[in-house]
């Protein structure tokens, strides 16, 4: 089976959108220029959602805009509706990504839409960027649980997976939004969806509330998933759902990966350089264990 495994860094994204204190512009950009310089290939830059929701990410025409777009690395941004794709694609965005939930409840607090509600919004933005050539992902939050709803179904996972996936979407990230997932479940929930849709269209995309991201990746890594999405220094949560700590680290995923014999293009001690630079800048230790290995002498 294919050993390459591509790295969505969703730090300044999922990350940041989570810090209290606002991080400067300047740092926004510097760290996505670094993070492009590890040999990444994907970088969630920010996101065009309402400032008002998260402000935050306010500043995402001015990151967009000041970062240096390396040749060979992907720069998706979040975008909830028509108003954020027109704003994303005024600066010259080439990816974005669309986002809604397995919970009713939760979509409802995190967009103000109910699931159907959200997919609709989200048809005139895949007919445009289908007619601009812009490629569209497609994320699926609370897969293993809400902070509302408690137990999700795996059969409202798999229809709104398989709904993004119709509407264009060439992938689905699934989205343990709250990071209440056991290896067994996350293994469950992705075998239900890809026995739907082709695996190499799905992504995985782990929160550590529980210590159980690493694990719950390399559970789905057997299932054939090639794609996971995390965060340097480990940063991260949803302002829309109570309970939600960081992502699970990309220092630590990329230490497993390669501890695994797989490929993921990345260099390993560049990235935990960059963890532990953002983690001074956000003035607390990186939430990398790789991170804090690496500068131990
Ligand atoms: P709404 O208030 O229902 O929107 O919010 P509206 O359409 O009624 O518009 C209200 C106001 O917002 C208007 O301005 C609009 O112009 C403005 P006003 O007339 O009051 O001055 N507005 C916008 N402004 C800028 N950009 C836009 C935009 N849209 C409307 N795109 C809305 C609906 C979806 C906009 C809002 O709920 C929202 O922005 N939500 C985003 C919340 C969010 O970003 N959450 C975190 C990301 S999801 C996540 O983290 C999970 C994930 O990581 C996966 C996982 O972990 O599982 C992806
Ligand atoms: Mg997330």
């Amino acid at each position: 089976m294919n050993d390459f495994v591509r790295i969505v860094e969703v730090g300044p994204r999922d990350g940041l959108q989570n810090e209290k204190q606002q991080v400067a512009t300047a740092d926004k950009i510097a760290l996505i220029d670094r993070l492009s310089a590890t040999g990444l290939r994907s970088i969630e830059a920010t996101s065009f959602v309402s400032p008002k929701w998260v402000p935050q990410l306010a500043d995402a025409a001015e990151v967009f805009a000041g970062i240096q777009r390396r040749p060979g690395v992907n720069y998706p941004v979040l975008v909830p509706n028509e108003q954020g794709y027109e704003r994303a694609l005024a600066v010259g965005v080439q990816e974005v990504a669309v986002f809604t939930a397995a919970s009713e409840q939760f979509n409802l607090k995190n967009t103000n839409a109910g699931i159907d509600e959200s997919l609709r919004r989200f048809e005139p933005v895949l007919a445009r960027a289908k007619a601009d050539g812009i490629k569209v992902r497609g994320y699926v939050s609370t897969v293993l649980g809400c902070p509302y709803q408690g137990e999700v179904p795996l059969a409202d996972v798999v229809r709104v997976a398989r709904s993004l996936h119709a509407m264009g979407c060439y992938e689905i990230s699934l989205g343990d939004t709250i990071g209440v997932g056991t290896p067994l479940k996350a293994r469950a929930m992705l075998q239900a969806v890809a026995a739907e849709l082709p695996v190499d269209a799905l992504a995985i995309h782990f929160h550590d509330t529980y210590g159980q991201a690493l694990a719950n990746i390399a559970t789905c890594l057997d299932v054939g998933v090639r794609v996971v999405d995390s965060a340097v220094a480990g940063t991260g949560g949803c302002p829309y759902a109570r309970g939600a700590s960081g992502n699970v680290a990309s220092e630590d995923v990329v230490y497993m990966l390669h501890g695994m014999g797989m490929s993921t293009g990345v260099d390993l001690p560049a990235l935990a350089a960059t963890g532990n630079w953002l983690a001074e800048r956000l003035g607390r230790q990186t939430g990398s264990k790789t991170g804090k290995a690496l500068t131990v002498s």
